[in-house]
């Protein structure tokens, strides 16, 4: 057989080769180990030179052709086997997530979002803290007096004191309300300030109403012409934009809180009738949070001049609004972590809160 058969029954075979698999057979038959060329190529050694250097350059082009086919072919199955995979592993990115499988925002988040929603609407920015507070935050520079009954009254966790300190430096807690923030944004920036802050907070509590941990929304308006006025209006308008009521009734209550003077308690107008709660006008109240004038010992706790600076704050328990509003009967179970309670009262990730939809 001459070499212009053996590569025309090659060229047949190699361009019949429909997947990699029987290509690479062929290559092995002419081009192995023990393969036709390479056998031919092996028969060169037995010739006289002059044969040899003549049929050297018939086998190499014989050989060189074959590898050339081969190649091109293998090119060409190559595509043809990426554009199959590809279509065979197409994903239908357009395709709904499962409702089943959909995750769920839980309600606490839901309700700080809307709480930010609405507070930086009104020109709040958000303050942070640490959950481990030290007794300065915590009590002493909200103008709790040492010894007073007021610190018993929030059944604070406290921790073991830290080594090498002394006095208030040295007693940490977890904090027990988020009025430490307070403190906080006015040693870390000037007035005027409008601050929100939201997070957790801890007392040694736990019954149908109370756990041990639970979060706090905590605003405060620090500014030279600020009055109690200022404070009905804001908590006012934020109450009806959170529970979505138009003309809510709300009343202040005289209270106390050692960093306010003076001290009030909100409650909103709601009603009762047939064991059902409704937000809005009605013959009953509730009641929401506590607020107040910033206690002029506070301010100067802190340096701030309480004949140029007055300031009110307001804290509530972000549990306790969403229990309102969202009609959740136990506080416990927002941290039992019930997969069929998250997907009962969670809400949907895509349904952001915002003004223009009512939060
Ligand atoms: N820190 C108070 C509490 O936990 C709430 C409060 C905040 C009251 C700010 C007045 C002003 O009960």
């Amino acid at each position: 057989m001459n070499t212009a058969e053996i590569e025309q029954e090659f060229t047949q075979k190699i361009d019949a080769a429909n997947d990699l698999g029987s290509l690479d057979t062929i290559r092995v038959e002419a081009l192995g180990k023990k393969g036709r060329i390479t056998e031919l190529m092996k028969g060169l050694g037995k010739l006289d030179p002059d044969q040899r250097k003549e049929q050297a350059v018939v086998f190499n082009d014989l050989k060189n052709g074959v590898m050339a086919k081969l190649e091109s072919r293998q090119s060409i199955l190559k595509k043809a086997a990426m554009a199959e995979r590809l279509k065979a592993e197409k994903i239908d990115i357009t395709l709904d997530v499962r409702p089943e499988r959909k995750g769920t925002i839980h309600p606490i988040t839901q309700t700080m979002d809307e709480m930010i929603a609405i507070f930086a609407d009104m020109g709040f920015s958000i303050h942070d803290g640490p959950d481990i507070e030290d007794d300065f935050h915590n009590f002493t520079a909200l103008n709790f007096p040492p010894k007073h009954p007021a610190r018993e009254m929030h059944d604070t966790f406290y921790l073991p004191d830290v080594e090498g300190a002394e006095g208030d430096a040295a007693k940490r807690l977890l904090r027990t309300h988020t009025s430490t923030c307070q403190i906080r944004a006015m040693l870390d920036q000037k007035p005027p300030l409008r601050k929100i802050v939201m997070g957790r907070t801890y007392r040694s509590d736990y019954d149908i109403t109370h756990t041990p941990m639970f979060h706090q929304l905590e605003g405060m308006v620090i500014d030279k012409e600020t009055n109690m006025g200022h404070l009905k209006g804001c908590l006012k308008t934020f109450c009806e934009k959170f529970f979505g009521v138009e003309d809510l009734p709300v009343r202040f209550r005289p209270s106390f809180f050692p960093f306010t003077e003076p001290s009030a308690e909100m409650d909103i107008g709601c009603s009762r009738s047939k064991g059902a709660l409704k937000i809005g006008a009605g013959d009953d109240w509730l009641e929401i949070l506590g607020c107040g004038m910033v206690h002029p010992n506070v301010l100067k706790n802190v340096g701030i001049d309480p004949d140029v600076y007055q300031g009110f704050a307001f804290g509530m328990g972000i549990e306790r609004v969403a229990m309102l509003k969202y009609g959740i009967p136990d506080l416990r179970t927002f941290f039992e972590g019930d997969t069929r309670w998250n997907a009962h009262y969670g809400h949907d990730p895509l349904n952001k809160p915002n003004l223009a939809t009512g939060s």
